[in-house]
C-alpha cells in the first residue's frame, strides 16, 4: 500500500465510535485508515508510515489480563499520539504510569476545565473560551500516576487525568470521547492535533477524483469493464467516475427486477444513457423475478429469491459485454473496515442483504473497487465534484430487494402498483414541505391486510398501508421522523383520495432497534 496522501492510523481497540474518529478527521481533510489493534505489525507500520496516531476507546479494561495493547513500536515512530478512553489507559501503561479500576465510574455528560496555566497549549486553540468545555465521558477506569514526562493539562470532577501530554514527544491522551456529537468542540481538539502533526489537509474529493481516475486507467489498461447500476447513489458515482477514466471500456448493466418505484427505471436510463452517453444495458426481468416471487411470503426467502436471480440475470447480460475482464462494484469504506470483536460467538443473521458477492469468481472477473476508501458522504462529495445532479445525489438509499421488502405478505402486481402510488404522493409530501433533506429515508409499506372504511356514503374494504420516515446517521441505527399533525393528516387524505385500494393509513414510530428500517 503506497499513500499519496499523509495517512493517520487509528487503532481501534473496539470502541463503538471508532468510525467516528475516522469520520471526524476526514471531515478535517485529513485521510485516515482504520485498523484493528491486533492487525498492526512492522510491515502495515512501514507500509502507512502514518504522521500520526489514533489509540481508539475500547470495551476491555487494561487492568484485565490479556486485555489489548498497542505495539510498543508505535511510541518509537516520532509522531504525534492521541489516546481516547481505553486508549489513553493502554498510552499510559505502556510508557510507564498507572491505571486503576474506577471506583467513580463516570458516564455521559461532563464539564473539563484547563489546568492553570496550560489554557494557552496549542492543543488548546480555539477552545475553553467559555471557561470549560461540555464532554462525553464513558469510562469506568482511570490513570492513577503519569508516565514520565506527562502532565495534567484538563480535569473533570470524575477525572483528574481528563486531559493529560507530553508536549516534549507530541503525545496526548484523553479520557473522554472528542469525536463523538456529544463532545462539541472535539472536532476542534482533533484538528488542534492534526495540526500539530503537519497535517495539510490534503484529501479533497477533487483531487481524490485526479488519482482515482489514474488508478482505475492503471488497473483496467485496455480491458472491459462491466458495473451494476442501481440506480443507488454509490453505484452511480462509481460509474460516472469509471466512464471519466476508461469512456466506452465501460458497460453499465441495469437489472429492472420489477420490484422498482413509479419512474424509476426511466430516470435511471434516461440519466446514464441519454445524458452521459453510458454504455448501458436495460434488462427489464421483471417477469423473471415476479414469477419467482410468486407464492412466496417469507422474508428471508423472499430476499434469497432475489439475490439468486439477480446473480443469474446480471451474469446472463454481462456477458452479452464479450470479454469484461473486470467488474466495478460501488464497495464503500465501512463495508471494508475490520470490525474488532470481544463478544465472540458467530453473530446473527438479521437479515440477508442482498448483494452481487459470489459474481467476481463465478465469472472469473477482477473487481473495481474505486470508492473503497470512502464514506458515504465522502461519495456524495464525489458525486457533486463529477457534476452528478444535487436531486440524484441526496437520493434516499433504496434496498436492493427493492419494494419486495415493503409488501409484507405475497407480492402481487396489484398490490405493487398500489404501493408505487402510495409511495409517490407521500416523497412528493414531503419534498412539497421541504422535509427530504432532513429524513435520512422514507417510503410507505402496503400491509398484508384489508380493513374496513366508509368512502362516500358506501363501505369500502381495501389495504392498509403504514409511511415510515427516519432520521438516522448510517442506518444501524434510526429513528422516527415527528411529522407535524398536519402533514400527516394532509398525506392520509391525499394517499387515500387518490389512490384506489387503500382506505386506512398508519404511521411507523418505531426505532432501530428494536425495530429495522425496512418491514421485512
Ligand atoms: P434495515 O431494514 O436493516 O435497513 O434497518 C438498514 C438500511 O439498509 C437498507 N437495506 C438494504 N440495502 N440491500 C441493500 O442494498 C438490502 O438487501 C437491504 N436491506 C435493507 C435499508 O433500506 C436501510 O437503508
Amino acid at each position: 500500500m503506497t499513500q499519496a496522501h499523509d495517512c493517520l492510523l487509528i487503532i481501534d481497540f473496539g470502541s463503538q465510535v471508532t468510525q467516528l474518529i475516522a469520520r471526524r478527521l476526514r471531515e478535517l481533510s485529513v485521510y485516515c485508515e482504520i485498523h484493528p489493534y491486533a492487525k498492526v505489525d512492522d510491515a502495515l507500520l512501514d507500509a502507512l508510515a502514518p504522521r500520526a496516531v489514533i489509540l481508539s476507546g475500547g470495551p476491555a479494561s487494561v487492568t484485565d489480563k490479556d486485555s489489548p495493547r498497542a505495539p510498543q513500536r508505535v511510541f518509537e515512530l516520532g509522531v504525534p499520539v492521541l489516546g481516547i478512553c481505553y486508549g489513553q489507559q493502554v498510552m499510559v501503561e505502556q510508557l510507564g504510569g498507572a491505571v486503576e479500576s474506577g471506583h467513580h465510574r463516570e458516564f455521559g455528560r461532563a464539564f473539563v476545565e484547563p489546568v492553570h496555566g496550560r489554557e494557552d497549549a496549542h492543543i488548546f486553540t480555539g477552545l475553553f473560551a467559555a471557561g470549560r468545555e461540555e464532554v462525553w465521558m464513558s469510562h469506568g477506569d482511570r490513570v492513577t500516576a503519569l508516565p514520565a514526562g506527562f502532565e495534567v493539562y484538563g480535569r473533570s470532577s470524575g477525572a483528574p487525568c481528563a486531559i493529560i501530554a507530553d508536549p516534549s514527544r507530541n503525545f496526548f491522551a484523553v479520557q473522554f470521547h472528542p469525536e463523538v456529537h456529544h463532545t462539541p468542540n472535539g472536532r476542534a481538539l482533533l484538528a488542534n492535533f492534526t495540526r500539530l502533526a503537519g497535517f495539510r489537509g490534503d484529501w479533497t474529493m477533487g483531487a481524490y477524483r485526479e488519482e482515482a481516475i489514474a488508478k482505475i486507467r492503471a488497473q483496467v489498461g485496455d480491458g472491459k469493464v462491466i458495473c451494476g447500476l442501481s440506480g443507488g447513489v454509490d453505484s452511480s458515482v462509481a460509474a460516472v467516475l469509471l466512464h471519466e477514466a476508461i469512456g466506452d471500456q465501460l458497460t453499465c448493466v441495469f437489472v429492472d427486477h420489477g420490484l422498482l418505484r413509479a419512474g424509476e427505471a426511466e430516470e435511471v436510463v434516461g440519466m446514464f444513457r441519454d445524458h452521459y452517453n453510458i454504455p448501458l444495458i436495460h434488462a427489464d426481468e421483471s417477469e423473471r423475478f415476479l414469477g419467482a416471487l410468486e407464492g412466496v411470503s417469507d422474508p428471508e426467502e423472499k430476499r434469497k429469491t432475489i439475490g439468486r436471480l439477480f446473480i443469474e440475470v446480471f451474469d446472463h447480460h454481462a456477458r452479452e459485454v464479450g470479454d469484461a475482464q473486470f467488474l466495478a462494484q460501488g464497495t464503500l469504506y465501512p463495508d471494508v473496515i475490520e470490525s474488532v470483536s470481544f463478544a465472540g460467538g458467530p453473530s446473527v443473521t438479521i437479515k440477508s442483504h442482498h448483494n452481487v458477492g459470489g459474481l467476481p469468481e463465478k465469472m472469473g472477473l477482477d473487481l473495481v473497487e474505486p470508492l473503497r476508501e470512502l464514506f458515504k458522504d465522502e461519495v456524495r462529495a464525489l458525486g457533486r465534484e463529477l457534476g452528478l445532479p444535487a436531486h440524484f445525489i441526496g437520493r434516499h438509499p433504496f434496498p436492493g430487494p427493492g419494494l419486495a421488502i415493503r409488501c409484507p405478505g405475497e407480492i402481487t402486481r396489484d398490490k405493487l402498483a398500489i404501493l408505487r402510488k402510495a409511495d409517490a404522493i407521500f416523497i412528493d409530501q414531503i419534498r412539497r414541505h421541504g422535509l427530504y433533506e432532513e429524513i435520512w429515508q422514507a417510503f410507505v409499506a402496503i400491509l398484508p391486510v384489508r380493513t374496513v372504511g366508509v368512502m362516500g356514503d358506501g363501505r369500502s374494504y381495501d389495504y392498509a398501508c403504514a409511511l415510515r420516515a427516519v432520521t438516522s446517521v448510517d442506518g444501524m441505527t434510526a429513528d422516527y421522523y415527528p411529522f407535524r399533525h398536519e402533514f400527516l393528516s394532509e398525506t392520509a387524505n391525499r394517499i387515500v383520495g387518490e389512490v384506489e385500494g387503500i382506505n386506512r393509513v398508519t404511521y411507523d414510530i418505531t426505532s432501530k432497534p428494536p425495530g429495522t428500517i425496512e418491514w421485512e
